[in-house]
């Protein structure tokens, strides 16, 4: 017996031992609130003694002793009634300002000292200072918050997706590049955002250890489709995110909009092809004028002496025929020395002022013998508005001959000739336009025709200097020519002359 109430003495003092040595403010409350026991701790958290609070209850304690606000549940419902409801563990977290005017923040885990279904009479308080928990939460969702803001505001669009596929994340960029709402976006599937096969052939390559880091896409070039069903050139990267234990949770993807890039680099190319060209025929034609002029003077004497030979020999001369076909050739050459002079230039315009639709007359009138216009339809769309330019008339009327015969030529005998004439005023320039139905220029020798004895034609059908001529006399007139469409369907020529600004004393006088 006296054993029993020596052991129930032990027990009790060791629960006592146990109790403060708890290394948390601990308090043991009955269910009316009233005080019943407070640890070691709690006393030194609280600089308490027992008699003060012992026997009171806590609204009480803090009503009174101010430095004990953080012993306050006001404003909560109070956890203690919570318990003796549910007959659970509650708990509640506090925030307040400790006497050096710093958030501290506490939590405060009510449980029942009860087993089953016995009535509760004591609960345990523990009290766990949470503040520096609450500082590293507080700081984690700043920086989320923060990392949210960059993600959003970045020029370049990322997006996340779950293993499923599913989105779960787009910013702003991505959505004005998919055209999707990051809302509706949940209902697509990654694969929907790329042509079929390729966003298993990105997740292919994150996954091979062979490319890069495994995990990780290098910048790679592919198309993706948007919401309207339209594909764009884009620059992405794209990672695995893993799980701790290596498992793929997620993949992310930074795009970047390639089009604006592309249509850059286009252009630098086109303006460096131009470039390229415009001096590939500049020297040529040093070149052919440096030919052009050594030849001119000898031809002109074989001319002159053939000519004289001519003459001198009696009509029924054996001789004559053979000389005819010297003095038919030589001929020839002087065209030919005659168009490598326009070309590089070395012939001086004469300039006046004309209407540009007489111009496109006067070249027709030129061919009309041809026997190569049978079988084609000419028309003339001619602007209304009498055009006036200042140019070489009769220079221009060998470029549209030109241009004319290798219409007929593309025709092969038949086919319509659109000649057509209109003007830009604003920005005072004159147009012709050359239009054939024949088979058009292949795209690998768009970069040829201008040059000089660039011809696809039969020897001694083409000379290869229609076009290079041309060239050469457009410049020198302060125009240019172009093509301006080629295809199957037919080839367009496009000359642009500046227009001739008309004075009102211009009106009184009348021009051919
Ligand atoms: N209207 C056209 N349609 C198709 N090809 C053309 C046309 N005009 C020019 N070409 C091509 O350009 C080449 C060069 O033309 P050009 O300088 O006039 O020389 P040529 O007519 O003596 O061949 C032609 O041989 C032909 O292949
Ligand atoms: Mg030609």
């Amino acid at each position: 017996m006296i054993d029993d109430i020596q052991d129930e003495m032990n027990q009790a003092e060791w629960r006592l031992k146990v109790f403060d040595s708890l290394s948390y403010p601990t308090l043991i409350l009955k269910p009316d609130q009233t005080i019943l026991a407070a640890n070691r701790r709690f006393h030194e958290k609280n600089k308490t003694h027992g008699a003060q609070i012992i026997g009171r209850t806590c609204q009480e304690i803090c009503s009174e002793q101010h430095h004990l606000s953080h012993f306050s549940c006001s404003g909560t419902v109070c956890p203690l009634q919570r318990l003796l409801v549910t007959k659970q563990p509650q708990s509640v977290v506090l925030k307040n300002i400790d006497e050096h005017g710093n958030e501290v923040w506490e939590e405060r885990v009510f449980s029942p000292i009860a087993t089953g279904e016995e009535e509760i009479k004591y609960i345990i308080v523990s009290i766990r200072d949470v503040t520096a928990v609450k500082h590293l939460e507080k700081k984690y969702s700043d920086v989320r918050e923060l990392i949210d803001k960059v993600v959003q505001s970045s020029v370049s669009g990322i997006m996340a997706a779950d293993r499923k596929g599913e989105i779960i994340l787009m910013n702003k960029a991505a959505e004005d590049l998919f055209g999707y709402s990051a809302r509706d976006a949940n209902r697509v599937n990654i694969e929907d955002f790329y042509p079929s096969g390729v966003a298993r052939q990105i997740m292919r390559k994150l996954r091979d250890e062979n490319i890069g880091e495994k995990g990780k896409l290098p910048i790679t070039q592919v198309n993706i489709i948007t919401r309207d069903g339209v594909e764009i050139p884009v620059e992405m990267t794209a990672a695995i995110i893993y799980e701790d234990d290596g498992r793929e949770a997620a993949t992310a993807a930074i795009f970047n909009d390639l089009r604006e890039k592309m249509a850059v680099q286009k252009k630098l190319e086109e303006a460096e092809s131009q470039l390229f060209q415009s001096e590939k025929l500049a020297s040529l034609g040093r070149l052919a004028a440096g030919v052009a002029h050594e030849i001119n003077n000898p031809l002109t004497s074989i001319l002159l002496y053939g000519n004289l030979m001519r003459e001198k020999l009696a009509p029924d001369h054996p001789l004559l025929g053979i000389l005819s076909y010297v003095l038919e050739d030589a001929e020839r050459c002087k065209d030919i020395v005659k168009n490598l002079l326009a070309y590089s230039r070395q012939t001086r315009p004469a300039k006046e002022v004309f209407f540009l639709n007489n111009l496109v007359g006067e070249s027709l009138r030129l061919i009309r013998d041809q026997k190569l216009f049978m079988n084609v339809n000419i028309v003339k769309n001619l602007d209304e508005y009498q055009i006036l330019i200042n140019a070489d008339k009769n220079q221009l009327c060998q470029v549209l001959i030109n241009l004319i015969i290798n219409a007929f030529d593309a025709m092969e005998g038949s086919g319509t000739l659109t000649l057509t004439t209109y003007r830009d005023r604003k920005a005072g320039k004159a147009y012709i336009e050359i239009a054939d139905t024949g088979g058009g220029i292949p795209s690998e020798n768009l970069s040829k025709v201008f040059d000089p004895f660039f011809t696809t034609k039969e020897v001694g059908k083409g000379t290869g200097l229609g076009l290079s001529m041309a060239y050469g006399i457009m410049e020198e007139n302060h125009g240019k020519i172009s093509i301006k469409s080629t295809g199957p369907e037919g080839t367009t020529i496009l000359l642009e002359l500046p227009e001739e600004q008309v004075s009102n004393e211009f009106h009184f006088m009348s021009i051919g």
